[in-house]
């Protein structure tokens, strides 16, 4: 057979695309109009049943790995290494209907096209479904990808435990996506994932695509602050010893911190568990998590170091002892100026407003950079709104994030012609 010599016209259905995210949307549907859909749950397993028999009826091949990781692939004109799209399906408890679920539906209806029009890539087409990229009922956030590309083991996986107490392992054989592939054992070609921008950036500049060149570090620190539970009524403000005081306070920290390294800077107490919780208790003990993000690892480890400071100066003299430990440390990321050049060229093909930028957030791109050249597409969401229930992106933007990622993939593929 002979190679595909340039790049067909092949035009994405927006429509069709439209209608699966909407369809999927269904499947843990919140009243607000957003989606919950942890890692593991039940929901997980139907979306999870849905994207398999899509991409079956699509000729597909399916693989799941050890750690839940689901591998569709199209077969290419020759035996190489897959370029592979894709992204999550799990999202926040009050997610949104995009974060995620546009890469791995925007992948499906880039399979469909290539699918309808009977076209024959050089390289086989990988779509993927990574386990567990939020991070929220399971951490750290990348969980999946990140077995995938050997930073994690999948003995660390297995036993990670959401705040019931269920494992990882165990909820994963419970809704029967335990699969038998070793993670990392297929190779990658490269990795397009497209995915909404989640910050205001885009809307605010009228573009439409984000060339992503990078994603910035994340770390995230667990701290449990131990007082004394007493009676509120009978003890003394002088002889208490409130762990959620001390916790208020490390949270104001956490913001001076993030402020004092502007403008890139952030940082966040997003989880808060105070024992016992009961309204005529000084609260003798507060669990919380925290969250610093910049795009340099030496002004992380700035932080980091303030953050220390910051517990001892904060919760010693409140007659508080604490136990911290930084849970997960993603280095900042520079994507493959190749793949990056490939998003550009797509973007301009199309004649979409464009301009490069850095992730604020976390995405399993970042951890896939370290075993194939990566690159990431990003699309405007309203108000910069994600994580959100009223995250919104429109049609014409989800059409457009899915024909650049089928102009990149196809920009990519043509590498390998001849
Ligand atoms: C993942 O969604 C993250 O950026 O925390
Ligand atoms: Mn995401
Ligand atoms: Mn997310």
């Amino acid at each position: 057979m002979s190679a595909p010599a340039a790049i067909p016209n092949l035009q994405i259905e927006p429509q069709r695309l439209w209608d699966s995210l909407m369809a999927t949307a269904k499947i843990g549907a919140t009243a607000k109009g957003g989606i919950k859909r942890l890692t593991l749950s039940d929901e997980d397993k139907r979306v999870r049943d849905w994207f398999r028999s899509q991409c079956e009826a699509l000729g597909c091949t399916l693989g799941v790995d050890e750690v839940g990781n689901m591998f569709a692939t199209r077969a290419g004109r020759l035996d190489l290494p897959p370029i592979c799209i894709g992204s999550h399906l799990d999202t926040q408890p009050t997610g949104g209907k995009f974060d995620g679920v546009l890469g791995v539906l925007g992948g499906l209806e880039l399979l469909r096209t290539l699918h309808a029009s009977e076209y024959q890539t050089n390289a086989p087409i990988m779509l993927v479904n990574w386990t567990n990229e939020e991070g929220s009922r399971f951490s750290p956030a990348m969980l999946a990808s990140g077995v995938f590309a050997g930073v994690f083991t999948p003995d660390y996986a297995f036993t990670r435990e959401d705040r019931d107490g269920h494992s990882f392992g165990d909820e994963l054989k419970r809704i029967g996506y335990r699969g038998d592939e070793k993670p990392g054992a297929r190779q990658i070609g490269a990795m397009f994932e497209l995915h909404i921008e989640q910050g205001p950036i885009l809307e605010a500049e009228g573009k439409m695509i984000g060339i992503v060149t990078g994603v910035q570090g994340i770390r995230w620190f667990e701290v449990t602050v131990a007082g004394q539970d007493a009676h509120t009524g009978a003890t003394p403000m002088r002889l208490r010893k409130n762990a959620l005081l001390g916790a208020a306070r490390m949270i104001d920290a956490v913001d001076e911190i993030a402020l004092a390294h502007a403008p890139d800077a952030v940082g966040t107490v997003g989880l808060i568990e105070n024992h016992p919780n009961s309204r005529n208790v000084v609260p003798g003990e507060v669990f919380f998590c925290v969250d610093f993000r910049h795009p340099e690892d030496p002004v992380l480890d700035a932080m980091e170091d303030e953050f220390r400071a910051a517990l001892r100066g904060v919760l010693e003299p409140l007659k508080l002892t604490f136990e911290e430990k930084r849970i997960w440390n993603s280095p900042a990321v520079k994507f493959a100026p190749e793949l990056i050049e490939c998003v550009e060229a797509g973007a301009r093909k199309c004649g979409y407003r464009s301009r490069k930028m850095v992730s604020g957030a976390g995405h399993d791109a970042a951890y896939i950079a370290r075993v194939a050249p990566t690159t990431m597409i990003f699309v405007p969401c309203a108000g910069g709104r994600s994580h959100n229930e009223l995250e919104s992106t429109s049609f014409d933007e989800c059409g457009a994030g899915a024909q650049v990622l089928l102009e990149a993939v196809l920009e990519y593929d043509k590498r390998f012609a001849g």
